[in-house]
Protein backbone atom coordinates (compact mmCIF):
# COMPACT_ATOMS: atom_id res chain seq x y z
CA UNK A 1 0.00 0.00 0.00
CA UNK A 2 1.24 3.55 -1.01
CA UNK A 3 1.31 5.70 2.09
CA UNK A 4 -0.27 8.84 2.02
CA UNK A 5 2.97 11.90 0.65
CA UNK A 6 3.45 14.83 2.55
CA UNK A 7 4.87 18.42 0.96
CA UNK A 8 4.52 16.68 -2.94
CA UNK A 9 3.98 20.27 -4.83
CA UNK A 10 7.35 21.46 -3.29
CA UNK A 11 9.51 18.08 -5.22
CA UNK A 12 10.72 18.95 -8.44
CA UNK A 13 9.32 17.85 -11.41
CA UNK A 14 11.38 14.90 -12.04
CA UNK A 15 11.32 13.95 -8.26
CA UNK A 16 7.54 13.84 -8.49
CA UNK A 17 8.18 11.59 -11.92
CA UNK A 18 10.32 9.38 -9.54
CA UNK A 19 8.28 9.29 -6.62
CA UNK A 20 5.67 8.55 -9.21
CA UNK A 21 7.39 5.44 -10.98
CA UNK A 22 8.31 4.16 -7.68
CA UNK A 23 5.11 4.10 -5.70
CA UNK A 24 2.53 3.23 -8.98
CA UNK A 25 4.71 2.25 -12.10
CA UNK A 26 7.09 -0.34 -10.57
CA UNK A 27 9.73 1.99 -11.34
CA UNK A 28 9.07 1.30 -14.95
CA UNK A 29 11.67 3.69 -16.97
CA UNK A 30 9.65 3.39 -20.04
CA UNK A 31 7.01 4.78 -18.63
CA UNK A 32 9.14 7.80 -17.42
CA UNK A 33 10.30 8.26 -20.72
CA UNK A 34 6.72 8.37 -22.36
CA UNK A 35 6.27 11.10 -19.64
CA UNK A 36 9.04 13.37 -20.81
CA UNK A 37 8.54 13.07 -24.33
CA UNK A 38 6.19 14.94 -24.19
CA UNK A 39 8.31 17.88 -22.24
CA UNK A 40 8.49 20.86 -25.02
CA UNK A 41 12.30 21.51 -26.10
CA UNK A 42 11.61 24.90 -25.20
CA UNK A 43 12.24 25.72 -21.63
CA UNK A 44 10.58 28.86 -21.59
CA UNK A 45 7.53 27.43 -23.10
CA UNK A 46 7.13 24.12 -21.07
CA UNK A 47 8.19 26.45 -17.66
CA UNK A 48 4.28 28.74 -18.79
CA UNK A 49 2.49 25.46 -19.20
CA UNK A 50 3.92 23.76 -16.11
CA UNK A 51 3.01 27.22 -13.97
CA UNK A 52 -0.72 26.97 -15.25
CA UNK A 53 -1.43 24.42 -12.77
CA UNK A 54 0.27 22.58 -9.81
CA UNK A 55 2.11 19.83 -9.92
CA UNK A 56 2.57 19.33 -13.87
CA UNK A 57 4.54 16.41 -14.88
CA UNK A 58 4.34 16.83 -18.70
CA UNK A 59 1.53 18.28 -21.16
CA UNK A 60 -1.35 16.35 -22.29
CA UNK A 61 -1.81 16.68 -26.42
CA UNK A 62 -4.76 16.99 -28.19
CA UNK A 63 -4.75 17.60 -31.39
CA UNK A 64 -6.06 20.69 -32.48
CA UNK A 65 -8.00 20.73 -36.37
CA UNK A 66 -9.03 23.20 -38.58
CA UNK A 67 -12.78 23.65 -39.93
CA UNK A 68 -12.60 25.72 -43.07
CA UNK A 69 -15.79 27.44 -44.76
CA UNK A 70 -18.14 28.40 -41.89
CA UNK A 71 -20.17 31.39 -43.65
CA UNK A 72 -21.35 32.93 -40.61
CA UNK A 73 -23.46 36.29 -40.83
CA UNK A 74 -21.91 36.78 -44.87
CA UNK A 75 -18.40 35.97 -43.52
CA UNK A 76 -16.36 33.31 -43.67
CA UNK A 77 -14.65 31.90 -40.63
CA UNK A 78 -11.86 28.94 -40.20
CA UNK A 79 -12.68 27.34 -36.86
CA UNK A 80 -9.70 26.19 -34.96
CA UNK A 81 -11.27 22.63 -32.89
CA UNK A 82 -9.55 21.21 -30.57
CA UNK A 83 -10.59 17.61 -30.10
CA UNK A 84 -9.90 14.03 -29.93
CA UNK A 85 -12.64 11.66 -31.29
CA UNK A 86 -12.42 11.11 -34.86
CA UNK A 87 -15.01 13.03 -37.24
CA UNK A 88 -16.16 15.82 -35.33
CA UNK A 89 -13.39 18.09 -37.52
CA UNK A 90 -14.74 16.19 -40.67
CA UNK A 91 -18.30 16.70 -39.78
CA UNK A 92 -17.95 19.96 -39.00
CA UNK A 93 -16.20 21.28 -42.52
CA UNK A 94 -18.97 19.02 -44.16
CA UNK A 95 -21.70 20.86 -42.49
CA UNK A 96 -19.72 24.48 -43.35
CA UNK A 97 -19.39 23.25 -46.71
CA UNK A 98 -23.21 22.57 -46.94
CA UNK A 99 -24.44 25.79 -45.47
CA UNK A 100 -22.20 28.13 -47.25
CA UNK A 101 -23.92 26.68 -50.63
CA UNK A 102 -26.92 27.86 -49.10
CA UNK A 103 -26.76 31.33 -47.27
CA UNK A 104 -24.73 30.02 -44.26
CA UNK A 105 -25.61 30.72 -40.71
CA UNK A 106 -27.06 33.45 -39.43
CA UNK A 107 -26.26 34.11 -35.34
CA UNK A 108 -26.78 36.48 -32.56
CA UNK A 109 -26.54 37.45 -29.21
CA UNK A 110 -29.88 37.74 -27.05
CA UNK A 111 -27.96 38.77 -23.97
CA UNK A 112 -24.39 38.83 -22.36
CA UNK A 113 -25.79 39.63 -18.84
CA UNK A 114 -23.63 37.35 -16.41
CA UNK A 115 -25.25 36.21 -12.87
CA UNK A 116 -23.08 35.87 -9.38
CA UNK A 117 -25.22 35.54 -5.90
CA UNK A 118 -23.95 35.74 -2.03
CA UNK A 119 -25.57 33.28 -0.44
CA UNK A 120 -26.01 33.88 3.49
CA UNK A 121 -28.35 33.31 6.43
CA UNK A 122 -30.22 35.85 8.46
CA UNK A 123 -32.13 34.86 11.53
CA UNK A 124 -34.94 37.51 12.12
CA UNK A 125 -37.56 40.17 10.63
CA UNK A 126 -37.45 39.68 6.99
CA UNK A 127 -38.61 43.68 6.46
CA UNK A 128 -35.41 44.56 8.37
CA UNK A 129 -33.52 42.89 6.13
CA UNK A 130 -34.81 44.52 3.30
CA UNK A 131 -34.72 47.87 4.49
CA UNK A 132 -31.10 47.37 5.17
CA UNK A 133 -30.72 46.08 1.62
CA UNK A 134 -32.67 49.68 0.69
CA UNK A 135 -30.17 51.56 2.40
CA UNK A 136 -26.65 50.15 1.42
CA UNK A 137 -27.27 49.61 -1.70
CA UNK A 138 -25.63 52.82 -2.90
CA UNK A 139 -22.47 51.49 -0.35
CA UNK A 140 -22.56 48.08 -2.12
CA UNK A 141 -22.11 49.65 -4.89
CA UNK A 142 -19.17 52.26 -4.01
CA UNK A 143 -17.69 49.44 -2.35
CA UNK A 144 -16.55 47.61 -5.39
CA UNK A 145 -15.63 50.71 -7.79
CA UNK A 146 -11.85 49.97 -7.69
CA UNK A 147 -12.36 46.53 -8.60
CA UNK A 148 -14.99 47.91 -11.44
CA UNK A 149 -13.34 50.91 -12.15
CA UNK A 150 -11.96 49.23 -15.62
CA UNK A 151 -14.90 47.42 -16.73
CA UNK A 152 -17.13 50.27 -16.47
CA UNK A 153 -14.64 52.25 -18.73
CA UNK A 154 -15.15 49.32 -21.47
CA UNK A 155 -18.53 50.13 -20.95
CA UNK A 156 -19.54 46.92 -18.36
CA UNK A 157 -19.31 46.30 -14.71
CA UNK A 158 -22.59 45.81 -12.32
CA UNK A 159 -26.03 45.86 -13.55
CA UNK A 160 -28.29 45.31 -10.90
CA UNK A 161 -28.31 44.09 -7.43
CA UNK A 162 -31.15 42.34 -5.71
CA UNK A 163 -31.93 40.79 -2.78
CA UNK A 164 -33.42 37.47 -2.83
CA UNK A 165 -35.76 35.60 0.14
CA UNK A 166 -35.79 32.31 -0.56
CA UNK A 167 -36.48 30.98 2.86
CA UNK A 168 -40.01 29.42 1.62
CA UNK A 169 -37.01 26.87 0.48
CA UNK A 170 -34.33 26.89 3.22
CA UNK A 171 -34.65 28.43 6.66
CA UNK A 172 -33.67 31.20 6.87
CA UNK A 173 -31.50 31.53 3.72
CA UNK A 174 -31.02 34.67 1.50
CA UNK A 175 -29.53 35.73 -1.44
CA UNK A 176 -27.67 38.82 -3.47
CA UNK A 177 -27.84 38.00 -6.86
CA UNK A 178 -25.85 39.98 -8.87
CA UNK A 179 -26.22 40.80 -12.81
CA UNK A 180 -23.10 41.56 -14.41
CA UNK A 181 -21.77 42.70 -18.01
CA UNK A 182 -18.35 41.47 -17.85
CA UNK A 183 -18.04 42.89 -22.10
CA UNK A 184 -15.07 40.50 -23.64
CA UNK A 185 -13.94 38.76 -20.78
CA UNK A 186 -15.68 35.72 -19.07
CA UNK A 187 -15.55 37.77 -16.15
CA UNK A 188 -15.06 34.77 -13.74
CA UNK A 189 -12.53 36.41 -11.10
CA UNK A 190 -14.27 39.65 -11.74
CA UNK A 191 -17.58 38.85 -10.62
CA UNK A 192 -16.48 36.77 -7.52
CA UNK A 193 -14.01 39.54 -6.02
CA UNK A 194 -17.08 41.85 -6.35
CA UNK A 195 -19.31 39.19 -4.73
CA UNK A 196 -16.57 39.14 -1.86
CA UNK A 197 -16.57 42.53 -1.42
CA UNK A 198 -20.60 43.11 -1.41
CA UNK A 199 -20.50 39.89 1.36
CA UNK A 200 -18.00 41.68 3.27
CA UNK A 201 -19.71 45.19 3.35
CA UNK A 202 -22.95 43.31 4.10
CA UNK A 203 -21.95 41.41 6.85
CA UNK A 204 -20.25 44.88 8.42
CA UNK A 205 -23.87 47.07 8.05
CA UNK A 206 -25.58 44.06 9.53
CA UNK A 207 -23.34 43.99 12.81
CA UNK A 208 -24.18 48.42 13.02
CA UNK A 209 -27.03 47.96 13.04
CA UNK A 210 -28.96 49.29 16.52
CA UNK A 211 -32.46 48.34 16.02
CA UNK A 212 -31.23 44.65 15.00
CA UNK A 213 -31.14 41.65 17.52
CA UNK A 214 -27.93 39.88 18.22
CA UNK A 215 -29.14 37.27 15.78
CA UNK A 216 -29.87 40.34 13.34
CA UNK A 217 -26.35 41.13 13.82
CA UNK A 218 -24.65 38.15 13.41
CA UNK A 219 -25.94 37.65 9.34
CA UNK A 220 -23.70 34.77 8.35
CA UNK A 221 -22.38 34.32 5.05
CA UNK A 222 -22.38 31.06 3.40
CA UNK A 223 -20.36 31.82 0.22
CA UNK A 224 -19.94 34.71 -2.94
CA UNK A 225 -19.92 33.29 -6.01
CA UNK A 226 -20.65 33.15 -9.91
CA UNK A 227 -23.57 31.32 -10.84
CA UNK A 228 -22.48 28.99 -13.93
CA UNK A 229 -26.17 28.69 -15.26
CA UNK A 230 -26.49 31.76 -17.26
CA UNK A 231 -29.61 31.92 -19.23
CA UNK A 232 -29.95 35.46 -20.32
CA UNK A 233 -26.33 35.18 -21.96
CA UNK A 234 -27.67 33.65 -24.51
CA UNK A 235 -27.31 33.34 -28.50
CA UNK A 236 -29.48 32.21 -31.22
CA UNK A 237 -27.77 30.56 -34.50
CA UNK A 238 -30.07 29.14 -37.44
CA UNK A 239 -30.05 27.82 -41.12
CA UNK A 240 -32.78 27.74 -43.28
CA UNK A 241 -33.18 26.73 -47.13
CA UNK A 242 -35.60 25.59 -49.20
CA UNK A 243 -36.57 21.90 -48.82
CA UNK A 244 -35.85 20.86 -52.19
CA UNK A 245 -32.41 22.34 -51.77
CA UNK A 246 -31.39 19.95 -49.11
CA UNK A 247 -31.38 16.61 -50.98
CA UNK A 248 -27.57 16.40 -51.93
CA UNK A 249 -27.77 12.78 -53.73
CA UNK A 250 -30.51 10.76 -55.76
CA UNK A 251 -30.91 8.82 -52.19
CA UNK A 252 -33.58 10.34 -50.88
CA UNK A 253 -35.63 13.71 -51.96
CA UNK A 254 -35.09 17.06 -50.08
CA UNK A 255 -38.99 16.95 -48.77
CA UNK A 256 -38.27 13.10 -47.11
CA UNK A 257 -34.79 14.85 -45.84
CA UNK A 258 -36.15 17.74 -44.45
CA UNK A 259 -39.30 15.69 -43.09
CA UNK A 260 -37.55 13.18 -41.44
CA UNK A 261 -34.92 15.75 -39.83
CA UNK A 262 -37.66 17.62 -38.22
CA UNK A 263 -38.92 14.12 -36.67
CA UNK A 264 -35.47 13.07 -35.36
CA UNK A 265 -35.48 16.98 -33.57
CA UNK A 266 -38.66 16.48 -32.26
CA UNK A 267 -37.94 13.15 -31.23
CA UNK A 268 -34.95 14.59 -29.13
CA UNK A 269 -37.42 17.09 -27.44
CA UNK A 270 -39.67 14.30 -25.99
CA UNK A 271 -37.52 11.87 -25.32
CA UNK A 272 -34.31 12.46 -22.15
CA UNK A 273 -32.64 9.51 -23.56
CA UNK A 274 -31.98 10.75 -27.07
CA UNK A 275 -32.04 14.34 -25.98
CA UNK A 276 -28.68 13.60 -24.24
CA UNK A 277 -27.31 11.70 -27.19
CA UNK A 278 -28.58 14.33 -29.17
CA UNK A 279 -26.97 17.35 -27.28
CA UNK A 280 -23.29 15.52 -26.78
CA UNK A 281 -23.46 15.91 -30.56
CA UNK A 282 -24.04 19.62 -30.07
CA UNK A 283 -20.97 19.93 -27.36
CA UNK A 284 -18.90 17.98 -29.39
CA UNK A 285 -18.60 21.23 -31.69
CA UNK A 286 -19.23 23.94 -28.91
CA UNK A 287 -16.67 22.15 -26.52
CA UNK A 288 -13.70 22.01 -29.37
CA UNK A 289 -13.77 25.46 -30.21
CA UNK A 290 -14.20 26.42 -26.52
CA UNK A 291 -11.19 24.84 -25.82
CA UNK A 292 -8.89 25.66 -28.39
CA UNK A 293 -10.23 29.79 -27.57
CA UNK A 294 -8.99 29.15 -24.20
CA UNK A 295 -12.47 29.00 -22.36
CA UNK A 296 -13.89 27.34 -19.54
CA UNK A 297 -15.24 24.10 -21.37
CA UNK A 298 -16.73 22.83 -17.93
CA UNK A 299 -18.71 25.82 -17.09
CA UNK A 300 -20.29 25.88 -20.56
CA UNK A 301 -21.07 22.12 -20.54
CA UNK A 302 -22.85 23.01 -17.14
CA UNK A 303 -25.00 25.59 -18.23
CA UNK A 304 -25.96 24.18 -21.10
CA UNK A 305 -27.46 21.35 -19.73
CA UNK A 306 -29.10 23.25 -16.91
CA UNK A 307 -30.59 25.21 -20.02
CA UNK A 308 -31.81 22.17 -21.88
CA UNK A 309 -33.52 21.14 -18.47
CA UNK A 310 -34.72 24.52 -17.61
CA UNK A 311 -38.31 23.48 -17.58
CA UNK A 312 -38.22 20.64 -15.42
CA UNK A 313 -37.68 18.01 -18.65
CA UNK A 314 -34.36 17.20 -20.40
CA UNK A 315 -34.88 18.29 -23.71
CA UNK A 316 -33.00 19.28 -27.46
CA UNK A 317 -31.68 22.30 -27.72
CA UNK A 318 -31.68 22.52 -31.48
CA UNK A 319 -35.46 22.87 -33.05
CA UNK A 320 -36.59 22.62 -37.06
CA UNK A 321 -39.51 22.98 -38.98
CA UNK A 322 -40.56 23.22 -42.08
CA UNK A 323 -42.90 25.90 -43.25
CA UNK A 324 -43.98 27.07 -46.52
CA UNK A 325 -41.52 24.78 -48.11
CA UNK A 326 -38.82 26.01 -46.31
CA UNK A 327 -36.97 23.94 -43.64
CA UNK A 328 -35.35 25.68 -40.92
CA UNK A 329 -32.75 24.55 -37.91
CA UNK A 330 -31.83 26.74 -34.68
CA UNK A 331 -30.90 26.87 -31.41
CA UNK A 332 -30.46 29.03 -28.71
CA UNK A 333 -28.29 28.46 -25.68
CA UNK A 334 -26.09 30.17 -22.90
CA UNK A 335 -22.58 30.80 -23.50
CA UNK A 336 -20.33 32.45 -21.15
CA UNK A 337 -17.39 33.22 -22.79
CA UNK A 338 -14.57 35.43 -23.01
CA UNK A 339 -11.97 36.67 -25.84
CA UNK A 340 -9.51 38.64 -23.25
CA UNK A 341 -8.38 37.68 -19.59
CA UNK A 342 -8.01 34.07 -18.78
CA UNK A 343 -5.61 31.82 -20.87
CA UNK A 344 -6.63 33.98 -23.80
CA UNK A 345 -2.88 36.03 -23.52
CA UNK A 346 -1.35 33.21 -22.06
CA UNK A 347 -1.31 30.08 -24.18
CA UNK A 348 0.21 30.80 -27.53
CA UNK A 349 -2.29 28.09 -29.14
CA UNK A 350 -5.13 30.34 -27.68
CA UNK A 351 -3.74 33.53 -28.96
CA UNK A 352 -3.24 32.00 -32.54
CA UNK A 353 -6.67 30.30 -32.73
CA UNK A 354 -8.11 33.70 -31.66
CA UNK A 355 -6.30 35.74 -34.55
CA UNK A 356 -7.43 32.57 -36.84
CA UNK A 357 -10.82 33.42 -35.37
CA UNK A 358 -10.07 37.19 -36.90
CA UNK A 359 -10.07 38.12 -32.96
CA UNK A 360 -13.58 38.47 -32.48
CA UNK A 361 -15.49 40.40 -29.18
CA UNK A 362 -16.85 37.73 -26.40
CA UNK A 363 -20.06 38.10 -28.69
CA UNK A 364 -18.93 37.34 -32.13
CA UNK A 365 -17.17 34.28 -29.80
CA UNK A 366 -20.37 33.27 -28.53
CA UNK A 367 -21.82 33.22 -32.24
CA UNK A 368 -19.33 31.48 -33.41
CA UNK A 369 -19.46 28.74 -31.10
CA UNK A 370 -22.93 28.25 -31.62
CA UNK A 371 -22.96 27.87 -35.15
CA UNK A 372 -20.45 24.86 -34.39
CA UNK A 373 -22.59 23.55 -31.95
CA UNK A 374 -25.52 23.44 -34.89
CA UNK A 375 -23.18 22.81 -37.71
CA UNK A 376 -21.83 19.56 -35.49
CA UNK A 377 -25.92 18.48 -34.22
CA UNK A 378 -26.68 18.89 -38.47
CA UNK A 379 -24.06 17.01 -39.47
CA UNK A 380 -24.62 14.26 -36.67
CA UNK A 381 -28.31 14.28 -37.90
CA UNK A 382 -27.85 14.22 -41.63
CA UNK A 383 -26.05 10.75 -40.80
CA UNK A 384 -27.60 9.66 -38.50
CA UNK A 385 -31.10 9.29 -40.38
CA UNK A 386 -29.30 8.55 -44.10
CA UNK A 387 -26.50 6.60 -43.89
CA UNK A 388 -26.01 5.45 -39.86
CA UNK A 389 -23.34 7.30 -38.11
CA UNK A 390 -20.89 4.18 -38.57
CA UNK A 391 -19.81 5.25 -42.03
CA UNK A 392 -18.27 8.06 -41.38
CA UNK A 393 -17.04 7.29 -38.00
CA UNK A 394 -15.60 4.39 -38.96
CA UNK A 395 -13.61 5.90 -41.75
CA UNK A 396 -12.09 8.13 -39.32
CA UNK A 397 -12.03 5.52 -36.75
CA UNK A 398 -10.02 3.45 -39.36
CA UNK A 399 -6.54 5.63 -38.67
CA UNK A 400 -6.87 4.79 -34.70
CA UNK A 401 -7.23 0.94 -35.47
CA UNK A 402 -4.13 1.35 -37.58
CA UNK A 403 -2.31 3.00 -35.09
CA UNK A 404 -2.72 0.79 -32.83
CA UNK A 405 -1.77 -2.16 -34.62
CA UNK A 406 1.33 -0.50 -35.70
CA UNK A 407 0.72 -0.21 -39.57
CA UNK A 408 3.27 1.16 -41.82
CA UNK A 409 2.65 4.01 -44.29
CA UNK A 410 2.23 1.76 -46.95
CA UNK A 411 0.03 -0.34 -44.76
CA UNK A 412 -2.31 2.40 -44.29
CA UNK A 413 -2.70 3.50 -47.86
CA UNK A 414 -3.41 -0.19 -49.38
CA UNK A 415 -5.72 -0.62 -45.90
CA UNK A 416 -7.34 2.86 -46.80
CA UNK A 417 -7.78 1.79 -50.16
CA UNK A 418 -9.38 -1.46 -49.42
CA UNK A 419 -12.28 0.01 -47.09
CA UNK A 420 -12.89 2.81 -49.31
CA UNK A 421 -15.08 -0.52 -51.20
CA UNK A 422 -16.02 -2.08 -47.64
CA UNK A 423 -17.46 -2.27 -44.47
CA UNK A 424 -15.53 -0.93 -41.88
CA UNK A 425 -15.31 -2.73 -38.47
CA UNK A 426 -12.54 -3.26 -35.89
CA UNK A 427 -12.45 -7.12 -36.70
CA UNK A 428 -12.75 -6.63 -40.64
CA UNK A 429 -9.44 -4.21 -40.36
CA UNK A 430 -7.91 -6.47 -38.05
CA UNK A 431 -8.40 -9.37 -40.38
CA UNK A 432 -7.47 -7.36 -43.59
CA UNK A 433 -4.46 -6.46 -41.69
CA UNK A 434 -3.88 -10.24 -40.79
CA UNK A 435 -4.13 -10.92 -44.22
CA UNK A 436 -1.84 -8.15 -45.80
CA UNK A 437 0.98 -9.04 -43.67
CA UNK A 438 0.81 -12.57 -44.44
C1 LIG B 1 -21.07 11.17 -31.20
O1 LIG B 1 -19.96 11.78 -30.60
C2 LIG B 1 -22.23 12.12 -31.29
C3 LIG B 1 -23.53 11.53 -31.83
O2 LIG B 1 -23.90 10.39 -31.05
C4 LIG B 1 -24.57 12.61 -31.72
C5 LIG B 1 -25.98 12.16 -32.05
O3 LIG B 1 -26.30 10.97 -31.86
O4 LIG B 1 -26.76 13.03 -32.46
C6 LIG B 1 -23.37 11.05 -33.23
Amino acid sequence: MTKPVNGFSRLTKNEKIEWLAEHYLKSDQTAVSVLKQYWNEDDKLQKLHDEFIENTVTNFYLPLGLAPNFLINGKYFTLPMAIEESSVVAAASKAAKFWSERGGFKARVINNKKIGQVHFLFRGDHEKLRKLFNEIEPKLYKAVEPITRNMVKRGGGILDIDLIDKTADLENYYQLFVNFDTRDSMGANFINSCLEKFAEVLQEEAKKQKNFTPEEKDLQIIMSILSNFVPECRVRAEVSCPVDELCEDASISGKEFAEKFVQAVKIAEIEPYRAVTHNKGVMNGIDAVVLATGNDFRAVEAGVHAYASRNGNYTSLTHANIEDGVFKFWMEIPLALGTVGGLTSLHPLVKLALDILQRPSGKELMEIVAVAGLAQNFAALRSLITTGIQQGHMKMHLMNILNQHQATEKEKAEMIEFFTHHTITHSSVIEQLEKMRS
